[in-house]
């Protein structure tokens, strides 16, 4: 989603920003612009389209010159992806020029009120009011004029702002919307995620809901909302500008999902110690654990589906309800949560708009929470009672990949505590199931390495428009990520559908050549979902099996088999959804799309 990016300092500002949204870009936009302080007035560049038409624009920079400003990349929300839609705005004088990410709810009424007393509204927007709003407000002392402007704003922002009084100085505002500050020497920056700043500075300030910064080449002063100055910790960001570049590989996807054995150790090397599990800081005893009587796993998109494969996993070893809630239904569905409920909340990025809310609604309701999030300081993360960081490195590609696995090695390890702490595992079946975890980041390696047939097999089946995924229980769970990678990433018509449930309805639309991906891991459930495959095949389906290496059986029943080396079938999923991301991948280069960035979907929804 919307992107946000300032500088002051003693470099050229332009490119530092144009170079800062570029790697914001994955996040998702439609529209991009720089607002550049220069001899007391603001040099304007935006434009409809992709990063490269404003470096177009603007000759890279050189000819938007100034030492302080402002850049954005917007994802539509109000008003269509335009030229004149697209950040920055101006105020109605030219004298400040605003980027804003997240919806100012109240726009309309704060419109009618500026429209009534003259101002002249250019955009469709709901940001182009902050403007309007600081300039009303301004009576010489820009802080006061941001300050007042903020408080009559509702909803979500995140906004940087300059003012030609001021030609040094960025203002940098957050609320419920992510803004980081990044401190170097003789130049200072902001920016919605630390990919924008890595290549500049390691040293962080995390802003909170609320506050706001005022942003000068030699310092940043961090003021609460009520406009005191605070002091913030710097914290080191710890990976550097290659972890978020391409590093050889076409795409970002493709480097994500081969980069998963890494991450995945990453994420299991420091919660095993001695034999045993640490989950960083969490700590629940077993009294405390008796004391919950279900688990609530809420998270949106793939982490939705993480949270499906990771239930399977809990309420087998831990015999805890666990439910798993789309966050956006979850947050307006008066739910039945108090005090004995845990509540897992996964996020790669942290700042998912419907699964904050979703957690507030819970929190509020007495759920503890622990969090599984990617990005460190994130919103998610600084909400939580506990938070469990993924450590799976930056992921940039739109689409999850190692975002995924890496949750689901946190779900599996959470489960395996969960259970011994609960007395339902005994220490011989505790040490086997972690003995498997060791495995999985080598049998993540192994898989990639079985599976370069993948391409040829997305050859075969890309002109397809409508792809089955079919499976049970934990294969389910796999299914449904697969089906929404392809979706997602190729503009396939992909849909999960629990083998069983197969004959109620979805049969129908199986025709002669029909593309069905059916999971065969979890063979207590293999010979159901066997039958499953004849009556597809009987139909004219063409049938992809996903199999545990030395399954014979399914030689004789699927048109094209994949296979993962054997692991616990109650880990199956992690390995499983590898070659289904592959097979994603390859589908959607064979159709020539964008696949770092597909059209309408954005890396971080941090709107409703
Ligand atoms: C967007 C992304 C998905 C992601 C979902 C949840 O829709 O395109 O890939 O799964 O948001 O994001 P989160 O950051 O909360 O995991």
């Amino acid at each position: 989603m919307c992107g946000i990016v300032g500088y002051t300092g003693t470099q050229a500002a332009a490119p530092v920003l144009l170079s800062g949204l570029s790697k914001l870009e994955y996040r998702g936009y439609d529209s991009a612009g720089i607002a550049v302080l220069n001899e007391g007035k603001i040099g304007l560049a935006k434009v409809k389209g992709k990063i490269a038409n404003l470096m177009e624009l603007t000759d890279s920079g050189k000819n938007v010159p100034g030492f302080a400003g402002i850049g954005h990349t917007r994802w539509a929300t109000h008003g269509a992806p335009t030229d004149v839609n697209a950040h920055p705005h101006i105020s109605s004088d030219g004298r400040f020029a605003i980027v804003h990410n997240g919806i100012i709810e109240n726009f309309a009424v704060l419109r009618d009120e500026l429209t009534a007393k003259g101002y002249e509204f250019l955009s469709d927007t709901d940001t182009e009011v902050v403007a309007h709003l600081i300039e009303m407000y301004y009576t010489g002392n820009f802080k006061a004029a941001v300050m007042k402007a903020v408080s009559r704003l509702e909803g979500s922002y995140a906004l940087g702002i300059v003012c030609t009084d001021e030609p040094e100085t960025v203002f940098a505002v957050r609320e419920k919307s992510p803004l980081i500050l990044g401190a170097g020497i003789g130049e200072n920056f902001f920016a919605s995620d630390v990919t924008a700043l890595v290549a500049y500075t390691k040293n962080a300030i995390y802003l909170e809901d609320g506050e706001f910064a005022e942003v000068k080449p030699d310092g940043i002063t961090v003021y609460d909302a009520a406009g005191r100055e605070i002091t913030k910790p710097i914290s080191r960001i710890t990976w550097d500008i290659e972890a978020a570049e391409k590093g050889g590989y076409d795409h970002f996807m493709l480097k994500e999902i081969m980069e998963q054995p890494r991450a995945v150790q990453a994420t299991i090397d420091p919660r095993i110690k001695n034999g045993r599990i640490h989950l960083d800081d969490f700590e629940m005893d077993s009294a405390e654990f008796k004391n919950i009587n279900k688990i609530v796993i809420t998270a949106c998109g793939s982490a939705s589906y993480a949270g499906q494969a990771g239930r399977y996993a809990i309420e087998k070893l831990c015999r805890i309800p666990v439910t798993v809630e789309l966050a956006s239904e979850l947050r307006y569905a008066d739910p039945l949560i108090d005090e004995h409920t845990l509540l897992i909340v996964l996020s790669q990025s942290g700042e998912t708009a419907d699964t904050i809310a979703a957690m507030k609604e819970c929190k509020e309701r007495g759920a503890r929470v622990l969090s599984i999030v990617n990005v460190v300081g994130s919103t998610i993360a600084r909400l939580s009672d506990d938070t469990l960081y993924t450590w799976a490195g930056p992921e940039i590609a739109v689409a999850t990949t190692k975002g995924y696995t890496t949750q689901l090695i946190l779900l599996y390890l959470f489960a395996i505590y969960a259970a011994d702490k609960l007395g339902r595992i005994d220490s011989a079946e505790y040490d086997r199931l972690l003995s498997e975890i060791r495995k999985i980041p080598n049998l993540l390696q192994r898989t990639i390495d079985m599976n370069h047939d993948v391409p040829a097999l997305a050859k075969k089946y890309y002109t397809h428009n409508d792809v089955y995924f079919i499976g049970r229980n934990t294969d389910y769970a796999a299914c449904m990520e697969g089906a929404l990678k392809l979706k997602e990433i190729s503009y396939v018509h992909a849909e999960a559908y629990a083998a069983g449930e197969l004959k109620h309805g979805t049969i129908a639309l199986i025709e002669t050549g029909t593309p069905v991906v059916a999971l065969c891991l979890n063979e207590a459930l293999a010979e159901k979902t066997m039958s499953n495959i004849i009556e597809v095949k009987a139909r004219g389906a063409e049938v992809i099996a996903l199999a545990f290496k030395g399954n014979t059986e399914i030689i004789k029943k699927a048109d094209d088999i994949v296979y993962i080396p054997r692991t616990e079938p109650l880990f199956a999923d992690v390995l499983a959804v590898l070659p289904l991301q592959l097979f994603a991948y390859y589908v959607a280069k064979e159709r020539g799309c964008d696949i770092d960035k597909p059209k309408n979907l954005a890396k971080s929804v941090t709107v409703e």
